[in-house]
């Protein structure tokens, strides 16, 4: 028998201990005894660190969504799979059972298949949360599409460049998108996306806001009446285990974003395999996760994870404040949310209002609170323990990543016992690893430094979609045989970890991934500015936020700095998206540099985190004497 689910510590040592040793036979039993194959592998693992090269259970053939949907049919077809909450609280919930995701995903699947789509075909995903979304995704795995979704709150530039990295031959999107009291026009980005985008030849519409939209002849088609016409069967594609499954972008914290691409057999078994343990998931929760599908949380942890288990998965279209700051909590009490799992930002901006909102409702059903996408801080700790978990349900402060593909770091609830604020041990199969600034690794407990893992696990991303050269140079680069996450961490006396945060250009604003080139390129395109440095500072909600530094052309001497801000988080509203915009944009005469050049970041770091008195040497700035000035004139 295999260790699929873990249910006390001494357990989770002896697991993890095995899933060291011998990480082959160990993944093996996992994968054999609770998935489905049309055929096993002839490999467990093969890897290279160096080229890098990983690859898990060669040979073998399946298909994801018999594992996330056909294989539950006997025994689950009347059980809810997927239970969309719309975004207002009086339209009636939908409980789409097991069977009835079958049939939606293959006639979604034929419509695709219809349009000509193939197996390796690139589809473009750009859709509210809305069960069509899952659906549409796994609409793509079941026909070996390989599904690039596009968070729907990303601009028409940012849409652009994804779909265009990577081929997409059709875009699937909505006729717009609720979100509290106001609709967004996608479609209408959609359209700006591709005046660019020659090889975009179909778009499927999905009616959701009932707007009046232009639909564009010979390409744009309502997806409704195209299912009503298709099959209800559909034959899975028999996929290899290394076939790519999806591509999902995440910021880079230089150049534009990265595709990074997951494959099928590996993703399948670690996402489900961690969804079990780091939820103890058990048959008749409700699992809830707050996060979007158009980030890696809502991949792996709405829809495969849960739906590889057999779960009942809710899928909720609104936001936290609508129709007020209760809403989360009348969704946990409405449909008896046994797990919950949202990001610190979120609970952060929720404790702002106190805990009468929490009080009118039944939150007794809870099991397991999870936390991700960034540091919780401890005082978000605290009042996710005892107001809404009420010191009964224990806190998983899960660490992982888009490349990670599933969790890496984590307690598991009722094994681990948790501490605020730390992320506490790997999970099984995970080694990591902290080092130092000279690429030596630190070795024992109470030590800090970059954190890598050294050895595969199944999840991993295999590459950067066509740039497999900058994979490597970005994970594999920084330290000989290892993968480097890009996050500081530090392990404490008795070997719980603790991310401390980025220790790239990458800033983490509301959980999201921000890279600051691509926004700095953005402001720099504004004809007054003549430089630009963006930089992270602390944030009571948002955990960071943005601060630019702007150095302006004579031009821009003259003008009026408020229009001159406003005009700038235009110009980043259109380039990446609403959630890159600057909380604070100060004008500046130079920007510390160092003699060869570089914009000293750290000094500007520093003065936005009112870090003044530990600013370091900058006598060998180039131009130290713009330090005081920029002091002077901070915001
Ligand atoms: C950060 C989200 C601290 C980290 C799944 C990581 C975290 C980046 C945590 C990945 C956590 C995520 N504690 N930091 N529990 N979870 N992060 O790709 O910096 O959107 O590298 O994946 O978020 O963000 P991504």
């Amino acid at each position: 028998m295999s260790n699929y689910h873990i249910k006390h510590l001494e357990e989770y040592y002896q697991v993890y201990r095995k899933s060291i040793r011998e990480p082959e036979n160990f993944w093996a039993e996992i994968a054999e005894e609770h998935f489905l194959w049309r055929k096993k592998w002839d490999k467990v693992l093969e890897w290279d660190f160096t080229k890098p090269a990983i690859k898990w259970f060669q040979g073998a053939q399946l298909n994801i969504t018999e594992n996330c949907i056909d294989r539950h049919l006997g025994t689950r077809a009347n059980k809810t799979a997927i239970l969309f909450e719309p975004n207002n609280p009086d339209e009636p919930a939908q409980h789409i059972t097991y069977k009835q995701l079958s049939e939606r995903v293959n006639q979604f699947a034929n419509v695709l298949k219809e349009q000509g789509v193939k197996k390796g075909d690139r589809v473009c995903i750009y859709v509210p949360m809305i069960p069509e979304l899952a659906i549409a995704t796994l609409a793509c795995a079941r026909i070996g599409a390989i599904h690039s979704v596009v968070f729907a709150g990303f601009s028409a530039a940012a849409l652009f460049s994804r779909i265009n990295d990577s081929d997409c031959k059709i875009v699937i999107t909505s006729d717009g998108s609720f979100r509290g009291k106001k609709s967004i026009d996608l479609k209408g980005i959609v359209d700006e996306a591709l005046e660019d985008c020659a090889g975009v030849k179909t778009v499927l519409v999905v009616k959701r806001i009932n707007s009046d939209i232009h639909m564009k002849e010979g390409r744009d088609q309502w997806l409704q009446p195209l299912l009503d016409k298709a099959s209800k069967e559909c034959v899975a594609e028999t996929m290899e285990a290394e076939d790519p499954l999806f591509i999902l972008y995440t910021s880079g914290s230089t150049g534009k974003p990265k595709g990074m691409v997951h494959t099928t057999a590996g993703y399948m078994v670690y996402s489900a395999y961690t969804f079990k343990n780091a939820f103890q998931y058990q048959e008749n929760d409700v699992y809830w996760c707050t996060a979007d599908i158009g980030w890696i949380t809502g991949h792996s942890y709405i829809v495969y994870g849960p739906l590889a288990n057999g779960a009942t998965t809710v899928l909720f279209e609104g936001v936290p404040s609508y129709p007020d700051f209760g809403r989360f909590w009348e969704i946990i009490q409405k449909h008896k949310v046994t797990q919950f799992y949202t990001a610190p930002t979120a609970i952060r901006a929720l404790a702002k209002h106190g805990t009468e909102l929490v009080d009118q409702y039944d939150l007794s059903t809870l099991k397991v609170l999870g936390s991700v996408g960034e540091p919780i801080n401890e005082e978000a700790w605290h009042w996710y323990n005892d107001t809404i978990g009420k010191k009964k349900s224990p806190i998983i402060d899960t660490w992982w990543q888009t490349e990670t593909g599933g969790i890496m770091i984590t307690p598991i609830p009722y094994v681990t016992p948790t501490k605020p604020t730390y992320a506490t041990l790997p999970f099984i199969g995970v080694q990591p690893a902290l080092m130092d600034e000279n690429g030596q690794e630190l070795k024992g407990n109470q030590v800090e430094g970059r954190l890598c893992i050294k050895f595969p696990w199944p999840s991993m991303a295999r590459t950067i979609w066509g740039n497999h050269q900058r994979y490597k140079e970005t994970y594999f680069s920084a330290y000989e045989n290892m993968y480097f996450t890009g996050d500081g961490a530090l392990r404490d006396e008795v070997g719980y970890y603790r991310i401390t945060g980025r220790v790239d250009d990458v800033i983490i604003v509301s959980g999201h991934n921000l890279g600051t080139a691509p926004i700095e390129d953005a402001i720099n395109e504004h004809p007054a500015v003549a430089e630009s440095a963006i930089v992270g500072f602390p944030h009571d909600i948002k955990g960071s936020a943005l601060y630019g530094y702007v150095t302006l052309k004579d031009i821009g001497e003259s003008r009026d700095h408020n229009n001159l801000r406003k005009e700038i988080n235009q110009l980043i509203t259109d380039r990446i998206g609403p959630i890159a915009k600057l909380d604070k944009i100060q004008f500046s005469e130079g920007l510390p540099k160092t003699r060869s050049g570089k914009i000293m970041r750290r000094i500007l770091r520093k003065i936005a985190s009112n870090e003044m008195d530990n600013l370091g040497d900058i006598s060998t700035l180039l131009n130290p004497e713009v330090v005081e000035n920029i002091i002077e004139n901070k915001l």
